[in-house]
């Protein structure tokens, strides 16, 4: 069976974020930084991520010696390194002496020095500064030992709304538009409110994007904004690419807010196609007091299946904490056992990293209170540094999952473009759209009954899975529809939902009703949405249970699909809310209404049983256990039973299956305490 060691290590990282260029005038630090290291069988670093002031103190100055030593180091204990091109901060000389790398926001104000992740994307000479350094930094280490993988500047993300932007946005448009200015024109939907522009001239970046009323000005400035980053980043990577070409590159992602969305001001699905290895950081409120742990334990997997996903191979976890972070609203320490849990359901879900920021506390500045893998007490019998050790033993003892995948049957559709139309949409509710949410709503009763889902990108291959979930889809231009049609018409199955195929890629409504292809694959026509208050309550009839709407119901007419459930009050009551209809050898499922997270659970369930979809082990269990895995052999899986939940819970096994640690076979009952995991392996027949 074919791995994909994507670090080319045959083993699972663990290390993070060390910066010794805060500690060089502590050799002693330095120094016990070895020996911890070894003690908590950490074997990677990202090296040098904010290190250019050091690097090169002033123009043209370079110091490279500390950095020779360090990586010396680390390679004498067996470490490795992901070399950091520093981009992500600059120097004071770099921003005094050259303006143009500071950054305009969309008031156009140009931002002062100081900071980090504020560079202007287009600047000519960032631009040459950045890759005449990353080019020092190859021809320097090509050969280092230690050296395993790129890590290419630091979570990129912003805008800058400079001149060179715009000049640089507007020759972005008149590719995409063919030098046709009436092609522009018609797109944006010029006319209205009299936008229609003469010359390419006028054409801004919105200011701000939220007030500003030019739905496709605003499509393609985000657009633009990923289009420059990763141009910014190419340019970042030419010399490392010339010079080390068989050294991986990546850039680690993020994940958005305390729900954790998937990020959202850079479209993913495009920058995925540019590393070689995906990786994020993740950093999730455990034991916060608006969910349960199992709950945002959910939301992880989500953004993990999806990260995995965009390029269908293992991720590595750049980031996490130990314990606490400092920029959550209550950072509160990890609980004993939650670290090991935690760090398990990333590996389970197909991390083959598990990375910290930070190595070691910082002793000043704002990060010095961030939870760090030493403490400022330098002490590793203390809380934190065990678990950190326990994760690092773990993972030495997993060699054989690194590589492997995790082969689903069932894929949901996340699209970076869709959720910027629909939060810039006008209409509906302003509080509720909540488009990644409602993919997460989707995701939710698969993670519950332990199915490995695939989350991927709209230009994904279809085909592999047996069902494709396209949830509140509203930008589908048509090339999807056409997947969509296809898929269907081949065997598969599909499910969409309310506010689904209302614009094409413009952001320009469908005439003509909802478009034709879509209206004879589900057999549906959706009329109309109704959008409600937070009070507004309804319900739909299916199966003979009753589910509450909430937020979206769409009213419906048929042209040929089956129905599985009404509405069942307001003046449509008793029109059909959810159907099914076949199309060519295949079928189509429409949920007319935002429904309540059991109408999900049920749903699914039918569906999942109906296509006879496995779970990785079969189990049964309580909710708040997550049971996942990985393929490591042609039949042979590494499981991972994680309880997320606050009390003891028991899963039974309905299979015979190996205790990774101890090697004894198990069956039937297994009882797990709050934040236990157990490791198996299990030989599917
Ligand atoms: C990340 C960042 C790190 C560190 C960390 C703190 O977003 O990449 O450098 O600041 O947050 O949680």
């Amino acid at each position: 069976m074919e791995k994909k060691y994507v670090t080319k290590a045959h083993y699972l990282l663990h290390g993070g974020d060390y910066n010794p260029d805060q500690w060089l005038d502590y050799p002693e630090i330095l120094e016990q930084d070895l020996e911890l290291m070894e003690e908590a069988s950490a074997n990677a670093f990202s090296v040098g991520i904010f290190a250019w002031s050091t690097l090169e103190p002033e123009e043209g100055t370079y110091q490279f010696e500390w950095l020779d030593k360090i990586l010396d180091d680390l390679a004498a204990k067996g470490s490795k390194v992901l070399l950091a091109t520093p981009s992500g901060a600059r120097p004071a000389w770099l921003s005094q002496k050259y303006p143009e790398v500071l950054r305009v926001n969309e008031r156009r104000q140009k931002m002062l020095h100081g900071g980090r992740h504020n560079h202007c994307f287009t600047s000519p000479v960032y631009r040459e500064k950045t890759q005449k350094m990353n080019r020092l930094l190859a021809e320097r280490y090509k050969d280092h030992p230690a050296l395993l993988m790129w890590h290419v500047s630091n979570e990129y993300s912003g805008d800058c709304h400079c001149d060179l932007c715009q000049e640089a946005f507007r020759d972005w448009l008149k590719e995409r538009y063919h030098h046709h200015l009436a092609e522009l024109n018609h797109a944006w939907w010029g006319p209205f409110w009299s936008h229609t522009f003469s010359d390419w001239s006028q054409i801004e970046s919105p200011s701000p994007i939220g007030e500003s009323a030019v739905h496709g000005l605003n499509l393609d400035w985000h657009r633009f904004v990923t289009h420059q980053t990763i141009d910014f980043y190419r340019n970042e990577i030419a010399p490392l690419r010339e010079v080390t070409p068989d050294v991986p590159v990546t850039t680690n992602f993020m994940a958005d807010g305390n729900d954790l969305k998937p990020f959202q001001s850079l479209d993913y699905s495009k920058f995925a196609k540019e590393v070689d290895v995906i990786s994020w950081d993740a950093y999730p409120a455990w034991h916060n007091d608006w969910e349960s742990t199992a709950e945002l334990a959910m939301k992880v997997g989500f953004i993990d299946d999806l990260y995995r996903s965009l390029k269908n191979q293992p991720f590595l976890l750049l980031e996490s904490t130990p314990s606490g972070v400092n920029w959550h609203p209550v950072n509160k320490a990890k609980r004993p056992g939650m670290h090991q849990l935690s760090a398990m359901q990333m590996v389970a879900h197909g991390a083959d990293s598990i990375m910290y920021f930070q190595w070691r506390k910082s002793r000043g500045s704002s990060e010095k209170f961030h939870g760090a893998v030493v403490d400022h007490d330098g002490d590793k019998e203390n809380r934190v540094f065990q678990d950190v050790k326990q994760v690092g033993e773990t993972l030495a003892g997993l060699a054989e999952v690194a590589g492997s995948l995790r082969p689903a049957k069932v894929a949901l559709v996340y699209d970076w473009e869709n959720n910027w139309a629909l939060n810039h949409a006008q209409g509906y509710s302003r509080e509720t759209k909540r488009y990644p949410q409602t993919v997460q709503e989707h995701y939710r009763p698969f993670w519950e009954q332990d199915i490995p889902v695939d989350v991927i990108t709209k230009e994904h291959d279809f085909s592999k899975y047996e069902v494709v979930i396209l949830p509140m889809l509203y930008l589908m231009d048509e090339a999807t529809i056409d997947r969509i049609t296809d898929y269907v018409e081949q065997g598969g199955t599909v499910v969409t939902t309310y506010i689904s195929g209302i614009v094409d890629e413009h952001d320009l409504a469908y005439l003509g009703g909802w478009p034709a292809a879509l209206q004879e694959v589900f057999g549906v026509s959706p009329l109309e949405t109704d959008t409600y208050y937070p009070n507004d309550r309804n319900a739909v009839t299916y199966q003979d249970k009753t589910y509450e709407v909430n937020d979206y119901a769409t009213i419906l007419s048929l042209t040929g699909a089956e129905v599985l459930g009404n509405y069942e009050a307001d003046f449509y009551a008793g029109t059909r809310a959810v159907t099914r209809h076949s199309y060519g050898k295949g079928q189509a499922y429409f949920i007319g209404a935002r429904l309540e997270a059991d109408f999900q659970r049920d749903f699914y369930a039918a569906l999942i049983e109906e296509r006879a979809i496995e779970s990785v082990l079969p189990v049964t269990h309580g909710r708040g256990v997550s049971v996942q895995g990985r393929q490591v052999d042609e039949g042979t899986y590494i499981v991972f039973l994680m309880n997320f939940a606050e009390e003891k819970q028991t899963v039974v096994i309905e299979a015979e299956v190996t205790d990774y640690q101890t090697k004894e076979s198990i069956s039937g009952e297994v009882s797990l305490q709050p934040y236990e995991v157990k490791i198996v392996s299990h030989v599917k027949k």
